[in-house]
């Protein structure tokens, strides 16, 4: 009995042993896709997300709040341009590439925080 309560206790300090420093990773490491957006995307596409910022106006950042544009594209189009940028046809880059920056999983959450902004 006094082992089986030992066991229990050693179990228990190792459980908390793995989910200390991993729980504290979580929260230091990944931001929210409201963090991440304010980071990386309010310079060109604005707070409220309609791009008229001075960079969303000289870059031409999309209105992510216009259902018509943003409900046309699927979500791989959104990870890609999220993850990959935007370049026109003279080969300039319109929209940063995320790719070195930002998850797969981060950009995921991204592209579902965008759609949220869509009325
Ligand atoms: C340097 C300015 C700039 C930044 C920073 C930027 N964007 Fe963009 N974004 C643009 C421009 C410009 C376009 C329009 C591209 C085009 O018309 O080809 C665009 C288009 C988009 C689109 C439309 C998608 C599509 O396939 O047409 C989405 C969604 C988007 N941006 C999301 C984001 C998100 C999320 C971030 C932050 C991670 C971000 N953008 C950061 C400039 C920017």
């Amino acid at each position: 009995m006094r082992l089986l309560t030992s066991l229990k206790l050693q179990l228990l300090l190792c459980a908390m042993a793995v989910a200390g420093p991993t729980a504290a990773v979580a929260v230091t490491k990944a931001l929210s896709p409201q963090e991440n957006y304010e980071k990386h995307c309010v310079d060109c596409h604005g707070a409220d997300g309609k791009g008229q910022t001075r960079l969303g106006r000289k870059s031409g950042a999309k209105d992510l709040t216009d259902g018509k544009t943003i409900a046309k594209l699927s979500d791989a189009d959104i990870f890609k341009t999220i993850k990959f940028g935007r370049k026109n046809n003279k080969g300039e880059e319109k929209m940063d590439a995320f790719a070195d920056g930002l998850s797969d999983q981060e950009i995921n959450a991204l592209v579902a925080f965008v759609r949220s902004m869509t009325k």
